[in-house]
């Protein structure tokens, strides 16, 4: 059956179409990554710069040498960024597709630079200059949401609107104080970017396969010179970490969360059965048969963008989860996953920063939807403590019964007559319309963090002085 192996190569049935060339056409798809990696192009040319620089330094290269090599690379720099440089899959990755190119360029000098080095401290380099280019783009467009939502709440400090437990009327708040739910909930995925750039800050370059290396290098020359803090510690550790991508993709994860309550409320504001807000045209849609129809479609798509998100998390927990200790080839799965995140995150962030800034807010709506629902029956409840001294339980029952009297009316809490409530407790005096108002609610919360318009002020101050 020997003459069999010879029509594999060619034609084998069972692989089918796209494989038909055979083995070697399979392990080339499944290696290689430069589809992918050469994203990491300017990246690994930095990385490769600052490595031949400290060899020459080190004397472990000769400066001439280094200088052919820096030239050649810059030239390869501007090859690719002019869209003049030709990738191939046969040579796997964006490392050796340098390498290569490079030995085109300058000949045999461009084979010093791989000295004192290997692939898997590059690849871990490469791919941590580039996740923490990424978090500082996303740090500095947090800030930019940040920004969108303080202009709004300043705005809006006194607008009242419902406050919602359950997805049921609460209490009255105000948009104000809403808007700075979310510069909390923004704030602290901000700082959670800046302590993950903390964390991938060391310089993994000279770790080598995995043991350190023989050449007298120095990695404190390359960390710096590569806008490090330091160099890792441990040259096992260095190139089986995945921590950096991990953590990048958990941030979006949670921010990616956050966006997408505020899709979901921008979602449920715009109908108009709410009528809360309204979508600028720019980041909304009509229909292609019902002419009325104004769909939220930009929050919804950042709604979604989260499942997204939340998958290349899980992905790739799941490919470093089981991995011994140091590089597998698993972890060329890592890239994707970061990547496709960061795209689908940047997106969202720009995306809500735009509808949060454009869109017009109905405070005539919101109030009167403030109102509705007996949202001020805690006030009520609290002024039966106040005025009546009632232990609040009982303040609780009182306000209960107020309230079922005003729903088999049909009237609002405020329209109750007084002879009704009196009726109902007999220490109620008329004083009592003073906080069954919406207003008169929100502004009594002035606890520290409360809803009431001198407390929404005090919090905005406090993030512009931070923003
Ligand atoms: N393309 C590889 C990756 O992304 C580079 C490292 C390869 N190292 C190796 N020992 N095969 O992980």
């Amino acid at each position: 059956m020997a003459e069999s192996n010879t029509d594999t190569k060619s034609s084998n049935q069972m692989w089918g179409g796209r494989f038909a060339s055979g083995p070697d056409a399979i392990m080339e798809e499944i290696n290689a990554s430069i589809g992918f990696d050469k994203k990491l192009f300017a990246q690994d040319i930095r990385g490769s710069i600052a490595h031949a620089t400290m060899l020459a330094h080190q004397g472990i290269i000769s400066a001439e040498d280094k200088d052919k090599i820096v030239h050649g690379l810059n030239t390869i720099l501007s090859e690719i960024e002019s869209g003049n440089f030709e990738f191939s899959r046969r040579l796997e990755d964006i490392h050796m597709n340098i390498e290569a190119r490079l030995a085109t360029l300058i000949g045999p000098a461009a084979g010093r630079l791989h000295t004192a080095r290997s692939r898997n401290d590059q690849v871990a380099l490469d791919f941590r200059l580039w996740v923490k280019e990424e978090l500082e783009k996303t740090e500095k467009m947090l800030t930019g949401l940040i920004a969108a939502f303080l202009d709004r709440a300043e705005e809006h400090a006194e607008s009242v609107m419902p406050g919602f437990t359950h997805l049921q009327t609460a209490q009255p708040v105000t948009f104000g104080h809403h808007c700075m739910a979310y510069v909390e909930m923004f704030g602290r995925d901000r700082s959670r970017v800046r302590h993950a750039i903390e964390h991938l800050d060391e310089s993994p370059i000279g770790a080598a396969a995995l043991a350190g290396t023989g050449y007298p290098i120095d990695r404190h020359m390359t960390a710096k010179a590569l806008g490090f803090r330091e160099p890792t510690r441990n040259s096992i550790d260095t190139v089986s970490d995945r921590d950096f991508a991990i953590e990048f993709l958990a941030i979006a994860a949670i921010t990616g969360m956050h966006l997408s309550r505020l899709a979901e409320e921008i979602v449920i504001w715009s109908t108009p059965q709410f009528g809360f807000v309204r979508l600028s045209d720019a980041f909304s849609t009509g229909s292609s048969i019902m002419p009325q129809k104004k769909n939220p479609d930009a929050a919804e798509l950042v709604r979604a963008k989260t499942g997204r998100i939340n998958g290349s998390l899980i992905a790739l927990l799941t490919i470093m989860k089981g991995l011994p200790l140091a590089y597998s080839k698993d972890m060329q799965e890592d890239k994707e996953q970061v990547f496709d995140a960061a795209e689908s995150l940047e997106l969202a962030i720009a995306a809500m920063t735009g509808m949060v800034r454009d869109m017009t807010v109905n405070t005539a709506r919101m109030k009167a939807a403030a109102g509705s629902g007996f949202s001020t029956a805690t006030d009520l409840a609290d002024w039966l403590v106040r005025e009546a001294g009632l232990p609040f339980r009982d303040a609780h029952h009182v306000t209960g019964r107020a309230v079922a009297l005003a729903e088999s009316k049909g009237c609002d809490l405020a329209e109750l007559p007084l002879v009704d409530l009196q009726a109902i407790h007999s220490a109620i005096t008329d004083t009592v319309y003073d906080v069954l108002t919406v207003e008169a609610s929100v502004a009594s919360r002035k606890s520290f963090g409360g809803t009431a318009p001198s407390e929404v002020r005090k919090q905005i101050a406090f993030w512009r002085a931070r923003n």
